[in-house]
């Protein structure tokens, strides 16, 4: 219970102020925060929401180095007991051997009920740490201090929380809200180009699922919302307004879908190509998520032309925004050759089919994505041919 001194800490928050986004659920509401210096001042934003001042910060080894030690002082400072468990880098680490590891650390430390999990990670530990969460003691507070553009504009936001089996990816897990997700500008500036710029696949998505203002917005803007510190204030407010775009999409999608039972598979544009890419090249580091999100994205939309959805002209506008900023859209940058069928067999294998046929999100164009339960198959495998031969040939100009 947090008495009146930690309460004056939650009234000392300076800062550059942020956005609030909140994600309406009910009694399971909560906010998200997008701002500069929010790890700084993360004391005071958690205090109102903790139901006993103590957090366990779940983290990843490189995230610790970096941001740690901030995010301890910032708990001290506002009088909250912290204690961290820090865990291996990557995705390999969404794995049933780290929860056990992960649970085994969180029952040494004695959490209780009333304790608070706090991930500061990407996706792989707010993913782990939420489902571990969702599962000690049948359920403890937790809240997401996203350090990835990717983590901060979709894995953060939203509730799902899970881990990869050998059968494939996110194949065990919960819907198991936050009760606060802090998304601060500085923690970016540690993130390796690579991992921005794959987050910023998901940034477009946004765009193309049903906002083709921002979609347009990032075409004049893009390069700022990806510039890191050198170039200064302009960025973050770029940053910030393309991260709250993001978060607002995200909560009106959840609000009205919280377990996907529809609409919230609008998300998973060009995710059913990608996750077929990231089995096939093995999660790791030669193809990331979010690389593999703008060559699904490019192939989506590939297939809906084809099928006579989408114009052209949409298809050569996705794929020029992504090759502006330096995505890939298609798999002629990877250097290795890829098999149409057994990309088709990981795709059958995906969560995203129901009753033996594959459901897809494709698009009528920018900002105009659909549902479609029932494509055909042979289309299918036509686009993901097309997308192989590609392949043989380097993209021109890049
Ligand atoms: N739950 C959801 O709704 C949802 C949505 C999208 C993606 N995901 C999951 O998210 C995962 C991918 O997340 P990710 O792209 O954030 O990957 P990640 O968590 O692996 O982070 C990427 C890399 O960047 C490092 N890193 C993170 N923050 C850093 C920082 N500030 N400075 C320096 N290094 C930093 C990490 O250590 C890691 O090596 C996938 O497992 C995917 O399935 C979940
Ligand atoms: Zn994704």
């Amino acid at each position: 219970v947090s008495g009146p001194a930690t309460a004056d800490a939650a009234n000392r928050s300076t800062g550059n102020g942020h956005d609030t986004v909140t994600i309406e659920l009910g009694a399971r509401s909560y906010d998200v925060l997008v701002g500069t210096g929010l790890l700084a001042e993360a004391g005071g934003h958690l205090l109102p929401v903790l139901r006993q001042p103590r957090i366990v910060v779940v983290t990843d080894e490189t995230v610790a180095e970096f941001h740690l030690a901030a995010l301890l002082t910032a708990l001290a400072a506002a009088g909250i007991q912290a204690e961290s468990v820090v865990l291996p880098p990557g995705e390999r680490t969404k794995s049933f051997a780290q929860l056990e590891r992960l649970i085994d650390r969180l029952l040494e430390l004695g959490v209780e009920r009333t304790t608070t999990i706090a991930a500061l990670g990407g996706g792989v530990v707010g993913d782990i740490a939420g489902f571990a969460a969702s599962t000690i003691l049948r359920g403890i507070d937790f809240v997401q201090l996203p350090t990835t553009l990717l983590a901060q504009v979709d894995s953060s936001v939203g509730g799902k929380t899970g881990i990869n089996t050998a059968r494939g990816k996110n194949l065990v897990g919960s819907f198991y809200q936050p009760r606060l997700v802090l998304a601060d500008a500085g923690v970016l500036e540690t993130l390796p180009r690579r991992q921005l710029l794959a987050g910023y696949a998901e940034v477009v998505k946004y765009g193309l699922i049903d906002d083709p203002g921002f979609f347009s917005w990032l075409e004049k803007n893009g390069t700022a919302v990806l510039a890191q510190a050198e170039s200064g204030g302009d960025s973050k407010a770029a940053w910030r307004h393309a991260v709250t775009t993001c978060c607002r999409a995200k909560a009106a999608i959840v609000a009205q879908d919280e377990r996907e039972a529809g609409r919230r598979a609008l998300l998973n544009l060009g995710h059913t190509f990608a996750h077929a890419l990231e089995a096939e090249t093995g999660y790791g580091d030669e193809l990331l998520h979010g690389e593999a999100v703008a060559i699904g994205i490019c192939i989506a939309f590939d297939l809906s032309a084809r099928l006579g959805l989408c114009p052209n002209a949409d298809v050569a506008r996705v794929r020029a925004h992504f090759h502006a900023v330096g995505l890939p859209t298609g798999l002629a940058s990877l250097g290795r050759s890829f098999d149409t069928a057994s990309l088709i067999a990981h795709m059958r294998r995906d969560k995203k089919v129901r009753d033996g046929k594959l459901s897809l999100v494709l698009s009528q164009g920018i900002g105009k994505a659909l549902l479609s339960a029932n494509t055909p198959e042979g289309a299918v495998s036509d686009a993901l041919d097309r997308a192989v031969a590609e392949s043989a040939e380097p993209e021109p100009n890049s």
